[in-house]
């Protein structure tokens, strides 16, 4: 489908058995396996890089000259698909809900670095952002609008991909957990599984109606793949949230520190700790019994670096 595919994320990732953590949790040795999708090797890591595959070959078949997408002033996305830019030859545009920063730190400071275009909105992250991207996007000659997460079926395609990597690491009866943000990382695992019972997501709020749209973003990528129509039914653990999206929880803190201090891995404020805070929810309910685990590592680290997130991580 897409001949000129160049897997920018250099896929596989590694994935590894962390046996002191899954007994902190209360599993039991050889029940937990994190997939390291941090460690993609796009613009630091993270999830997004595998869409960016697919995404960034699409724009590249269409002839298009400069890449625009959005997000919150301190998203993985923009700053991955600044990376993606850059290393592609092309431009990049990046539509930010909310006010210029004052200071540029974190995920900012990397879009600035890859040499993106920052456009702010004025107003707080939400869904009308997707409208400010087209609206960009339509004043640009040459521009591939993409939207927020990289979450349609093409940007998904890159986790149908996923899903075959993991189907030759893990046992078919493994249960995939994963942060849900904008909904494509879920959509594409299960659209490359054929089944919703393979995989759980951790909602973290990013957008409304999550289970909706993973429902037929699923099958959407599944047609696209030439995959049947995924079975089952959608699963969605909510109750980590917090106050909003991006909104600092005990849970995730407790979550971080634990993981940092038992597997040397770094999670994020606000996908990936929370995320893992949900699996260690489900640990704790019995929910899991004895099947095996493999928690999906979406990346986040810079968030950790923003005057926000990094003295809350460590206060007593
Ligand atoms: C670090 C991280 N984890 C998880 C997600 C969620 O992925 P998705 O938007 O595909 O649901 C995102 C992006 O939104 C992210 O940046």
């Amino acid at each position: 489908m897409f001949p000129n595919l160049v897997l920018l994320s250099g896929a596989p990732t590694p994935i590894e058995r962390c046996d002191a953590l899954a007994e902190a949790i209360g599993l039991r040795r050889g029940q937990l396996q994190i997939k390291r999708d941090d460690l993609t090797k796009l613009g630091v890591g993270g999830n997004k890089a595998r869409k960016l595959d697919y995404l960034v070959a699409d724009a590249v078949e269409r002839g298009a000259t400069t890449l625009v997408t959005g997000g919150a002033v301190q998203s993985n996305h923009v700053r991955m698909t600044a990376a993606a830019a850059a290393v592609s030859g092309l431009d990049c545009v990046a539509v930010l809900g909310g006010q210029s920063a004052s200071v540029v730190e974190g995920n900012t400071l990397l879009d600035v670095l890859f040499g993106a275009e920052l456009v702010f909105t004025g107003d707080d992250y939400s869904d009308d952002l997707e409208v400010a991207i087209e609206q960009v996007a339509a004043e640009r000659e040459g521009a591939y609008a993409i939207p927020l997460g990289g979450s349609n079926a093409i940007g998904a395609l890159g986790y149908v991909q996923a899903a075959d990597e993991l189907s030759n690491e893990v046992p078919t009866d493994a249960l995939i957990v994963h942060a849900e943000g904008s909904g494509g990382t879920h959509a594409g695992l299960v659209a490359g599984f054929g089944d919703h019972g393979r995989v759980m997501a951790v909602d973290v709020g990013a957008v409304r109606d999550i289970a909706n749209k993973v429902t037929d973003l699923a099958i959407e990528t599944a047609e696209l793949a030439g995959r049947p129509k995924p079975t089952g039914l959608v699963q969605v653990l909510d109750g980590q949230v917090g106050e909003r999206y991006g909104a600092p929880t005990d849970a995730a803190r407790s979550a971080i520190s634990l993981v940092a201090r038992t597997a040397g891995i770094v999670l994020d404020p606000v996908y990936s700790g929370k995320a893992f805070a949900g699996l260690i929810q489900m640990a704790a309910s019995g929910d899991l019994a004895d099947r095996p685990v493999v928690f999906v590592h979406t990346g986040g680290l810079p968030a950790i670096f923003t005057r926000r997130f990094s003295n809350w991580l460590v206060e007593d």
